[in-house]
């Protein structure tokens, strides 16, 4: 099949958590089951843009309201991806340095749906499937099958949504009602949710079929969705959950260029120590206790609010028995929270505010345990990263935390699960880390080689979404 993935992040090209992963990975992963999966996305200025060669494909041009903007499409030449990779260039929208965070996002992303709906629709060649993720993906289901200038060549291409998280749903006021192109106006009720123009829910309404990256995300969205519960509850007849993979070749501490040392199951013992001797001499921590890591966007949902308080408690409860390292940026109260806490705990915590992909992989390599206290999470891939590199995860019982992590008290468990996203249990579950690290070294030697060998690789999820694809076909 040929299939069109759309997607406001891929890595390497841009990555800002997980979407970026899950849309780097699972082309490649469907072409090597013998499809044609290929990318587009928007041209970003990031350092993969400069260190790659483009060749041009198409030029064109579309209407935002009464604003006429051109838009080119370059593809990287070489495939060294395992897929095409297309980029939309629109000069002054989309070329800038970060993802998101402007304040005209709403703006540049319907600009891009546009782009790619009228490039698309030019194609003698029809894709079978058009694949979109996230919001910043979402008007295209409605692009396809409601607007004058491109349904008659796209309404009849089945479409995939797949939300890699709910929270953001991309909503704005009708008041830019301007920004959709000539529709059946009668059919506004397509974009409509709660008053607003909703381009997540717009998805959901008109894609052929919605996943989620997780079953129990899916089960979850219908109580508890950001104020789509109810339209999850009435069109859960097209929704499903397809578990994310990873992508065992980027992440595979056997052979992952960003480690000191490159280690396998054999070789766990050493290989962990050699990374976290130079966490600890790097970070100021103390190389004999068991290193709690957590590495993620700080934000409420991923409840990083609660880090803070959360680790003095523990380290005042069990004496100062763990050390503590945080790799993230996100909500400027918890940044600064635990700047400081790097000065008034020094030795027990420490932390990187950025973002660094190389320090992610040494951190997934040199900790003991990894800390995702989440209060929402689709499917979590840190979790997967962390079990591969035989780093045991902490986990609420979330989302996709909880369909992919049991807890050692359980048969064939191997990491530890809390119920609530509280201080209380965070720092309940650091003191079952601590005894286990320090009371019963063979179970937790034990596990870091079994949890190595755990398989989240692609190939089965790749082939779900086949699937998926055919009974459309
Ligand atoms: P989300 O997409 O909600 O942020 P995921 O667990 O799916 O969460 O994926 C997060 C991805 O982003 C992982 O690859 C993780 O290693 C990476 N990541 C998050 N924050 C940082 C950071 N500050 N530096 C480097 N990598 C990060
Ligand atoms: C989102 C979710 C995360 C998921 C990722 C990739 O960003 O927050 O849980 O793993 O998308 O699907």
């Amino acid at each position: 099949m040929e299939i069109v993935h759309i997607s406001a992040e891929c890595y390497p090209m841009a990555k800002a958590g997980g979407l970026g992963d899950v849309v780097g990975a699972l082309p490649k992963y469907q072409n090597e089951l013998g499809h044609v999966a290929k990318v587009v996305m928007p041209m970003y200025r990031t350092k993969f843009l400069y260190d790659n060669e483009w060749e041009l494909v198409h030029e064109g041009g579309q209407a935002l309201g009464n604003h006429w903007f051109k838009y080119s499409v370059i593809k990287e030449k070489t495939n060294k991806l395992g897929f095409d990779l297309y980029l939309i260039d629109i000069n002054g929208v989309l070329d800038r340095e970060k993802i998101y965070g402007y304040d005209d996002d709403t703006e540049r992303f319907v600009s891009f749906q546009l782009a790619v709906c009228d490039w698309m629709s030019r194609w003698q060649h029809k894709p079978d499937i058009i694949h979109c993720h996230d919001h910043q993906a979402g008007f295209i289901p409605f692009f396809c099958k409601h607007v004058y200038a491109f349904r008659y060549q796209l309404a009849d291409i089945p479409t995939v949504f797949t939300i890699h998280n709910g929270q953001y749903q991309g909503q704005f006021s009708w008041d830019k009602y301007y920004l959709i192109p000539a529709y059946d106006t009668w059919n506004w009720g397509y974009l409509d949710w709660n008053n607003d123009i909703n381009p997540m829910a717009s998805a959901i309404k008109c894609a052929w079929k919605v996943t989620t990256v997780s079953p129990n995300y899916m089960e979850e969205l219908r109580h508890s969705a950001a104020g789509l519960e109810a339209l999850f509850e009435y069109e859960k007849g097209k929704c499903s959950g397809i578990i994310n993979g990873i992508d065992t070749e980027v992440w595979d501490p056997a052979t992952d260029p960003y480690l000191i040392k490159n280690y396998d199951s054999k070789s766990v013992a050493e290989g962990k120590a050699v990374h976290k001797t130079e966490l600890v001499k790097q970070f100021g921590l103390d190389p004999n206790k068991p290193l709690i890591s957590f590495i993620g966007r700080l934000v409420d949902e991923k409840a990083a609010d609660l880090l803070p308080e959360a680790i003095s408690q523990s380290v005042y409860q069990y004496g100062g028995k763990t050390s503590f390292l945080i790799l993230g940026s996100g909500n400027p109260y918890v940044e600064s929270a635990l700047a400081d806490m790097n000065k008034s705990l020094r030795g027990y915590v420490n932390s990187y505010i950025g973002y660094s992909e190389s320090l992610s992989h040494v951190i997934y390599a040199g900790s003991d345990f990894l800390l995702m206290p989440s209060r929402v999470e689709p499917c979590g891939l840190n979790q997967m990263y962390a079990l591969r590199y035989g780093t045991i995860p902490i986990v609420r019982n979330v989302g996709g935390l909880k369909d992919t992590v049991i807890d050692y008290g359980e048969p064939d468990g191997f990491g530890l699960t809390m119920e609530q996203s509280s201080v209380g249990d965070i720092a309940y579950a650091v003191g079952r880390a601590i005894e286990l690290f320090e009371k019963k070294p063979n179970q937790f030697a034990t596990i870091r080689e079994q949890i190595m060998a755990i398989d989240h690789s692609w190939t089965t999820s790749a082939a779900k979404y086949i699937e998926l694809y055919q009974s459309l076909s």
